[in-house]
C-alpha cells in the first residue's frame, strides 16, 4: 500500500467504486417479461443485456412481438378513459409519488443505468436520475393545473414512446411524464441496449399504485418498436437516429396521428475571440466528452475563431489529457464506456473517413473493451464527411472562421438543427448568434443544460415537437376545435384547350401570384373554374413561388410585429373598402369573416410571445417562438376566400412566408385579393398563390427543401402522399382539421403556434462558476 507522502508525490486517485450490491441482488439471473396491464407477462424469446464495460451479461430480456405490443395497447386503451377522466388533482398525486420513489431509489436507479450503458456514475447520479425525478414533480404540477393552463384541450387517448440508450431513463421520464399529465395512457419501448431501468420504473409504477394500463413496457429492439408505430396508437413520441425516424414519419403518413420526432444532431459549439476559453474548453468538456459523445445534442462541431485558435487547443489538449477513461462505477471516472462494440466500431469508422479526408486525428485512442480515449479531429473543412456526420462518440471536429457571419454560416451548414453552444463575453455577440442560428436550443457560454420547464427539441431534420415545459405538454394534448363534414378531394382539374393561347379569351385577373406579380402559369394553361378560367399551376411553378418566398422570408422576419402589424391593419382595411367585390365573388358572410380575420391576425402579430422560464436559480431561459422561413399551406376547396386567409394569415403574421395552393375549383376571389395585397405594402413574395391540380402541388411543395414546414387542408389520400412528400426534409405536416371557418373560434393560438418552431435560449448568469454545464443539479 502507498504511504501518505507517496501518494503526495504523484497526486493519484484511488479506486473509489460505488457499490452495486443490491442491483446485482436485483439482476441476479432474472429474465424479465413484459409489464403489460400492471403485471409481468411471463418471459418469452430472451435477448442478453449487457454491461459494456465488462461485457457481462446483466440480465435476460423478452424479445416483443407485434401479439405483445398489440396486448399492451389494449391495456392502455382501457385504461386511458379512466386515466383521463380522474380530476388533476388526482393525476398529479400519482405523478408525484412516482417522483418520490425514483428520488428514494435514486442510488440504485442511478447504479443500475450505469451497469447497463456504461456511462460515469457521476453523471447517471448528478444528472439521469435527478433529472427524471424532477420531470415527474414539473409534470405533477401540470397534471394539476391542466384544465386551468390548457382550455379546451383533451388527451391524445394512447401514447407510443420509443427511446434509444443514451439516457434510458431520462428519455423514459420526458416521455411519460407530460404524457401522463396531459392524461394519456403510454406504451413504452426502451433501446434494447439498456431495458433495465424501464424495467426498474416498472416496478416503481406498480409500488407506486398507479393504476394498471397507464404505464406499459414492452422491451425488444427495432421490430418491436416498428410493432409499435403500426399499432393502435393516437400518438408516437420517438428520440433516436434520423434514419429510424423518418421510416417512422412514413408509417404514420396519412394516418392523422400525432407524431413528435427528436432525433440526431451535429451541433456548433462556437467560440468567439473574446470568449472566456477557460469555461469554454470547461463546456467542450460538458458537451462532447461528457456521455462519450452519445448525446444527440453533443457540441460535436467546434467552431474556433482563428485569432484564438491556437491557445484553445493548447489549453483543450491539456484539459484532454487530463480527463480519466475508466470504469463506470468508478466516482472518479470522467469517460466510460461506448454502449456496445457495434458503436465502438462506428465511431472509429468514421474517424478514419474524416483523417482521409484530410482532418487530423488529436486523441481519440481506441482501448481495450468499449473504450475511446476523448479527441478530436482538426482541420476538417465543410467537405470533410466528418463534419456534418454524426460521430456519436468522444471526438469532435474543428474548423476555424475569421468573422461571426462566417461562424454562422459554418453552424448552420448542416441538415441538422437540434442545438448549438456559443462562447462570448459580449452580451451583443452572443445573443446575435443565439438569434442567426437555427438550432432548437441554444446555451450561450454553457452546453447541455437540461430542465423539465425548458423545451427541449429540434428543427430541420433533426426532428419536430418539443418535450418539457408548456410547449411540451401541448405536444401531448388534442385541441378540441369544432369540425365539419368530412373533406372529399376534388377532382383533377380539366384544362381548357388552347385558352392560354390568346389573351382574349383569358379572365384578365386569373394569374398566379408569385413573388408580387401576377403571372401567367409555366404551361401556358388554364382550366374553368366559376366566373372564368384559373391558370393551372405546375411543379416550375411550385418552384418559382418557393424562391420568391424564400427570398422575402428573411426581411419580412426581420420586420419585427410591429411592422408586421401595420402591413397586415392595413390589408384589412383595402380590403374593407373593397368588401362589395370580394362578396360578389363569395358570399358578404364569407367576405365579411376574411376580413375580421385580417384584422385578427394583424392585432396577434406583435403579441403571440415567448415566454421566460423557471429552471433553476441563475439561469435566464427564454422560449422564443420563430418563423419557420417558406411555408406551403393547402388551402380549402371550399369556403376560398375565408378558408385561405385563416391559414395564410397566422402564418404570415408570425414572419414567414407562405406559398399558398388556393381552392381549386373555385379560386377567382383569390386573384382579387392578390390585387389587393399588391397595393397594401405586403412585400412581393410574402404570399403567394397558385391554383391547379391541388393534390399534385401539395406533393410538389411538400417535397421542396427550401419548404419547411407544410399545413394541408384535405383528404386522407392526399394528406398521405404530401405527408409520404415531406419525409424527405422531415418538415412537420399540420393536417388541418375541416373546419367552419365561419366560426370565431376558429382563429387565435391553435393556429398560431404551428406557424412558429420554439427556440430555448440559455443564458446563464450571476455566480455560477461558467461552464458548469449539466452537472449543477
Ligand atoms: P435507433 O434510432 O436505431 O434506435 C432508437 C430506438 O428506436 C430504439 O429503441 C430502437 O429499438 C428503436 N427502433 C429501431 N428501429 C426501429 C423501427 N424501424 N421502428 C421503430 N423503432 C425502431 O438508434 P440506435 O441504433 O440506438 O443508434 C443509432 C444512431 O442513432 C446513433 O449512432 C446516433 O446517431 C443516433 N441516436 C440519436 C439519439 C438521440 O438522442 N437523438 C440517441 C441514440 C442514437
Amino acid at each position: 500500500m502507498s504511504s501518505v507522502s507517496e501518494i503526495m508525490e504523484h497526486l493519484d486517485y484511488g479506486p473509489s467504486s460505488e457499490d452495486a450490491g443490491a442491483v446485482r441482488d436485483w439482476l441476479s439471473g432474472r429474465a424479465f417479461g413484459h409489464f403489460i396491464g400492471g403485471a409481468w407477462t411471463a418471459p418469452g424469446a430472451l435477448f442478453d443485456t449487457r454491461d459494456p464495460f465488462t461485457g457481462q451479461v446483466l440480465a435476460q430480456i423478452t424479445q416483443g412481438t407485434a401479439d405483445d405490443v398489440a396486448a399492451a395497447v389494449k391495456a392502455a386503451r382501457k385504461a386511458a378513459k379512466g386515466w383521463a377522466a380522474l380530476p388533476g388533482h388526482a393525476r398529479a398525486r400519482h405523478l408525484y409519488a412516482l417522483a418520490r420513489h425514483i428520488q428514494k431509489r435514486e442510488r440504485f436507479l442511478s447504479v443500475l443505468e450505469v451497469l447497463d450503458n456504461g456511462k460515469p456514475i457521476r453523471e447517471a447520479r448528478d444528472i439521469d436520475i435527478p433529472l427524471a425525478a424532477r420531470h415527474f414533480y414539473h409534470h405533477a404540477g401540470w397534471a394539476e393545473l391542466r384544465d386551468t393552463a390548457f382550455p379546451g384541450h383533451a388527451p391524445l387517448g394512447v401514447v407510443g414512446a420509443i427511446i434509444p440508450w443514451n439516457f434510458p431513463l431520462l428519455m423514459l421520464a420526458w416521455k411519460i411524464a407530460p404524457a401522463l399529465a396531459a392524461g394519456n395512457a403510454v406504451v413504452l419501448k426502451p433501446a434494447e441496449y439498456t431495458p433495465l431501468t424501464a424495467l426498474a420504473f416498472a416496478e416503481i409504477c406498480a409500488e407506486a399504485g398507479l393504476p394498471p394500463g397507464v404505464v406499459n413496457i414492452v422491451t425488444g429492439d427495432g421490430a418491436t418498436g416498428a410493432a409499435l408505430v403500426g399499432a393502435d396508437v393516437d400518438k408516437i413520441a420517438f428520440t433516436g437516429s434520423t434514419e429510424v425516424g423518418r421510416q417512422i414519419a412514413e408509417t404514420l403518413a396519412g394516418t392523422g396521428r400525432a407524431l413528435t420526432l427528436e432525433l440526431g444532431g451535429k451541433s456548433p459549439f462556437v467560440v468567439m475571440p473574446d470568449a472566456d476559453l477557460d469555461a469554454a474548453v470547461e463546456g467542450v468538456v460538458d458537451s462532447i466528452w461528457f456521455n462519450q459523445g452519445q448525446v444527440c445534442c453533443a457540441g460535436s462541431r467546434l467552431l474556433v475563431a482563428e485569432s484564438i485558435a491556437e491557445r484553445f487547443e493548447t489549453l483543450l489538449r491539456a484539459r484532454m489529457g487530463r480527463l480519466r477513461v475508466g470504469p463506470p462505477l468508478d466516482k472518479s471516472t470522467d469517460i466510460g464506456a461506448i454502449v456496445d462494440p457495434v458503436q465502438k466500431d462506428r465511431i472509429l469508422m468514421l474517424c478514419r473517413a474524416g483523417v482521409d479526408a484530410g482532418a487530423e486525428m488529436i486523441g481519440g485512442a481506441p482501448g481495450e473493451g468499449c473504450f475511446i480515449a476523448p479527441g478530436y479531429l482538426r482541420g476538417v473543412t465543410p467537405a470533410n464527411p466528418a463534419f456534418g456526420t454524426e460521430i456519436f462518440g468522444p471526438i469532435a471536429t474543428l474548423t476555424t472562421f475569421r468573422t461571426a457571419d462566417e461562424a454562422v454560416e459554418l453552424a448552420n451548414n448542416t441538415r441538422y438543427g437540434l442545438a448549438a453552444s456559443v462562447w462570448s463575453e459580449s452580451a451583443a455577440v452572443a445573443t446575435d448568434l443565439a438569434a442567426r442560428i437555427r438550432a432548437g436550443v441554444v446555451w450561450i457560454n454553457a452546453a447541455n443544460l437540461f430542465d423539465a420547464a425548458a423545451p427541449f427539441g429540434g428543427m430541420r431534420e433533426s426532428g419536430f415537437g418539443r418535450e418539457g415545459g408548456f410547449a411540451g405538454m401541448q405536444d401531448y394534448l388534442t385541441v378540441s376545435l369544432r369540425k365539419t363534414e368530412k373533406i372529399s378531394t376534388p377532382a383533377a382539374p380539366v384544362v381548357v384547350p388552347g385558352a392560354g393561347q390568346g389573351a382574349a379569351s383569358i379572365d384578365r385577373t386569373a394569374k398566379l401570384y408569385i413573388g408580387g406579380a401576377q403571372k401567367r402559369p409555366d404551361s401556358g394553361q388554364m382550366y374553368a373554374v366559376p366566373g372564368g378560367l384559373a391558370p393551372l399551376a405546375g411543379r416550375k411553378d411550385v418552384r418559382n413561388a418557393v424562391e420568391a418566398a424564400a427570398k422575402t422570408a428573411p426581411k419580412w422576419a426581420a420586420m419585427g410585429g410591429h411592422a408586421r402589424a401595420q402591413v397586415l391593419y392595413f390589408l384589412a382595411e383595402n380590403m374593407a373598402q373593397r368588401r362589395d367585390a370580394l362578396a360578389a365573388r363569395t358570399s358578404g358572410a364569407e367576405a365579411d369573416v376574411a376580413i375580421a380575420r385580417v384584422f385578427h391576425y394583424a392585432a396577434w402579430a406583435d403579441k403571440y410571445d415567448g415566454r421566460n422560464v423557471q429552471t433553476r436559480p441563475g439561469h435566464l431561459v427564454n422560449v422564443i417562438p420563430e418563423p419557420f422561413g417558406v411555408m406551403g399551406v393547402i388551402c380549402p376547396n371550399t369556403a376560398p376566400l375565408a378558408g385561405l386567409v385563416s391559414l395564410v394569415l397566422p402564418a404570415i403574421a408570425m414572419g414567414n412566408a407562405v406559398v399558398a395552393v388556393a381552392a381549386q375549383d373555385d379560386p377567382m376571389a383569390l386573384f382579387d385579393l392578390a390585387q389587393i395585397m399588391d397595393t397594401s405594402d405586403l412585400p412581393g413574395g410574402a404570399v403567394n398563390i397558385l391554383t391547379g391540380p391541388r393534390e399534385d402541388l401539395a406533393v410538389a411543395l411538400a417535397a421542396h427543401d427550401e419548404v419547411a414546414a407544410l399545413w394541408y387542408h384535405g383528404a386522407a389520400d392526399g394528406l398521405r402522399s404530401a405527408e409520404r412528400a415531406a419525409c424527405g426534409n422531415l418538415k412537420p405536416v399540420w393536417p388541418v382539421p375541416a373546419l367552419r371557418w365561419s366560426d370565431p373560434d376558429t382563429q387565435g393560438e391553435p393556429f398560431l403556434r404551428r406557424a412558429v418552431q420554439i427556440k430555448t435560449v440559455w443564458l446563464p448568469y450571476g455566480t455560477l462558476p461558467a461552464g458548469a454545464g449539466g452537472a449543477a443539479y
